[in-house]
């Protein structure tokens, strides 16, 4: 609910700092956040500190009565380091070294990096210890950005190799729990086993799942040490760190256990080039604005992580310079972003840049002021955006307080949750089976479709508990415990609703098959098992038939043919497939409705219309209230006693089912990438066109 800005003050001359800041003062930003790449200015050479220009901008931002968030400067190192420490850079899977000239370029696991690491943090947080205008401190910068959580140097064999005799009793555990007779892959000893390097053909999954995990919880690590010595130094501190969208590699939940705040960085319109489903073009309106599910997703991911608040560190300001095309965001879509964010439950939206940088690599990358310091079309967006959350703030009689000790909205509160974890991603993309296995997509089918429907959502860890929610959905549920299975048989029991995705119970933690069929240990709570499943190329007409109903279904990509326990007369076949080839008239969606609540199991992965359809029939039971489908591009959120409408499409729209003189930010005719604000909780009732 607040705006501020990413800073970079050692880009500039010293005398033009005053009048930054003042203008950011202006525009009613609140907080500014810096120094994330300045190690080489902050310490030009061994031992010698130079901390005084970031005190003096520190002084002029306190001066005009806004905070700052420091940044460790550790995504990158100087060169005088690399130079002195050659073995902290990353090697990549071919063996190629990641060299100076970038950043990012050193390992997680060099113990040589971690000394060093705690000895320009402890200096800094010393340094700042009593300042009154840091508020909190981001480590390190985006952790993994450019591909740079799995690194396969020397130091990451040793580190993977100790941290598989931690996890393991024995080799021959391991041997036993990958399968190592394959191939012939069986180790002797925890000392033979290599980071998964360059072979011939593809990995053993488990050995990758191991790897992905293992690479992970280093950085888990590394965040620990930064985040204690920064909590050592001043106990009032935030510690945050900013996340990336759609990102793969890192586990956030675990590294989020050490943080107070969530943050991340969205950048719409280079998320919907580089970030969509393969082979897919971008529309004309996600060229202008991106897609909202797919920010809408990692703001739900981010916000429901441990449920800490969150904030977007890094929003994208204009046009930049990272996707293969950079055209001009539409008009007011940075404004429609902090909106966005807000609705989802931001605290705050920080635009990444002040300034367009004269130099280097991000010359091509737009600020809130062009390079000549006058207003770019972002900051207009900007200081609209920041007017309108202020007032909304202020006018709002459900309250909280940030983490910055400010008032904020009260949280965001959703009945579904959607079951989100890393295990699952990795385990997932170490075997797809299918070109277009892609398992954010997969998420997205069920995701976009409580999200058509206004319905909020929270994306979360398996571990969370699901008594909060009234509806938990499980897209992509592939390694499946018993005691999660047992879990999710005490929340339906409990008279809950519980929605699965294909591929659900297939495999054990370690990436294996299970020695019983699918869904191993959820069959009882299904009422059905995976007689046969199969991965279908694009071109294939694909569809079920809703038994009922007789209306045909499109689905894609994975197939599996259910089969209902003898004997289970609780079970129902809703969906059958259609065609009249080989799977033709055999079960693909089945429903259980032998417990308190009740459990569907959906086979497919599903298009549009059947995830609609299967959505729509567990909010119907388990009570939540939900909108027409809304068009595409508009998207709905509630939170403190206000509905947001948001409009990613460039056309018009009318909204009605609500009374016009409840908005207090714009009016029932929204424009192209326009946000109307109403008051009061009334997503449910929204009908727009
Ligand atoms: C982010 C990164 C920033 C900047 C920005 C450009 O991923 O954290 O430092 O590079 O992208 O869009």
């Amino acid at each position: 609910m607040r705006t501020g800005v990413c800073y970079f003050p050692e880009h500039w001359p010293d005398e033009r700092w005053e009048t930054d800041v003042a203008q950011m003062a202006e525009a009613g930003l609140e907080y500014v956040r810096m120094a994330e790449f300045s190690w080489a200015v902050l310490e030009p050479e061994r031992g010698t500190y130079e901390f005084e220009w970031l005190e003096r901008a520190l002084e002029y931002i306190g001066d005009h009565g806004m905070q700052a968030v420091l940044c460790t400067p550790t995504a990158t190192p100087p060169k005088w380091l690399v130079d002195e420490h050659p073995d902290i850079l990353q090697v990549e899977r071919n063996g190629t070294v990641r060299d100076f000239g970038s950043r990012r370029h050193y390992c997680f696991n060099s113990a040589t990096y971690r000394e060093e690491t705690e000895r320009i943090v402890r200096a800094l947080a010393d340094r700042f210890a009593d300042h009154p205008t840091v508020a909190g401190w981001q480590t390190d910068n985006e952790y993994g950005c450019h591909g740079t959580v799995r690194c396969y140097c020397d130091n990451c064999a040793d580190a993977f190799r100790e941290w598989l005799a931690e996890t393991y009793e024995s080799i021959d555990e391991l041997n036993e729990a990958w399968g190592n007779t394959f191939w012939s892959q069986r180790y002797g000893d925890f000392d033979e086993i290599d980071p998964p390097r360059h072979t011939a053909a593809e990995h053993h999954p488990s050995r990758l799942l191991e790897y992905a995990r293992f690479a992970s919880d280093s950085v888990v690590d590394y965040n620990r040490l930064q985040a204690n010595l920064l909590r050592a130094a001043n106990e009032d501190w935030f510690v945050t760190h900013n996340f990336m969208g759609r990102f793969d590699s890192l586990d956030a939940y675990a590294v989020s256990e050490d943080l107070d705040l969530v943050s991340w960085d969205s950048y719409p319109t280079g998320f919907a080039q580089d970030r969509l489903e393969a082979g897919t073009d971008p529309t004309p309106d996600q060229l202008r604005a991106g897609d909202p599910d797919q920010v809408g997703m990692d703001h739900d991911l981010y916000r429901g992580a441990l449920g800490r608040p969150f904030w977007v560190m890094e929003q994208q300001p204009g046009d930049v310079n990272w996707p293969p095309h950079c055209p001009q965001p539409g008009e007011g879509a940075m404004r429609l972003w902090a909106h966005h964010a807000s609705a989802h439950g931001a605290d705050a939206v920080c635009y990444f840049r002040w300034r367009r940088c004269l130099e280097a690599q991000e010359q091509y990358h737009a600020g809130l002021r062009k390079q000549d310091g006058t207003v770019d079309r972002g900051y207009v967006d900007a200081v609209t955006a920041g007017e309108e959350l202020a007032a909304i703030r202020n006018g709002s009689a459900d309250s909280a307080t940030d983490v910055a000790g400010s008032e904020t909205l009260a949280p965001v509160d959703a009945s579904v949750a959607l079951l989100h974890d890393y295990d699952n991603l990795w385990a997932l993309s170490a075997q797809p089976h299918a070109p277009a296995f892609e398992y954010w997509n997969l998420l997205d089918a069920f995701y976009g479709a409580c999200r058509a429907r206004g319905v909020q959502v929270d994306v979360v860890h398996p571990t969370t508990d699901f008594e909060d929610y009234d509806l938990v959905v499980a897209p992509a549920l592939h390694l499946v415990t018993g005691s999660l299975a047992d879990r999710l048989a005490d929340y339906v029991e409990g008279g809950s609703e519980l929605l699965f995705g294909p591929r659900t119970g297939v495999k054990d933690q370690y990436n294996k098959l299970r020695p019983e069929l699918q869904p191993g240990p959820l069959t009882g709570l299904v009422g059905a098992r995976v007689d046969q499943h199969e991965s279908l190329p694009p071109h294939l007409e694909t569809t079920v038939l809703a038994v009922d109903g007789e209306v045909e279904r499109d689905f894609r990509t994975w197939a599996e043919w259910l089969e209902p326990e003898p004997g289970q007369d609780t079970v129902t076949v809703t969906h059958e497939y259609a065609g009249d080839d080989v799977a033709a008239g055999r079960p693909a969606v089945v429903r259980n409705e032998g417990r308190e609540g009740t459990v569907v199991y959906c086979g497919v992965w599903p298009e549009v219309t059947l995830a609609d359809d299967l959505v729509v029939a567990c909010l119907e039971r388990a009570g939540i209230r939900y909108s027409e489908r809304l068009p595409e591009g508009i998207r709905v959120g509630a939170r403190g006693g206000y509905t947001w409408v948001t409009n990613f499409s460039g056309d018009s729209m009318t909204i009605g089912g609500v009374d016009a003189v409840d908005a207090v930010i714009g009016s029932p005719d929204l424009g192209g990438f326009d946000v109307t604000v109403f008051e009061g909780d009334i997503v449910a009732d929204l009908e727009v066109s």
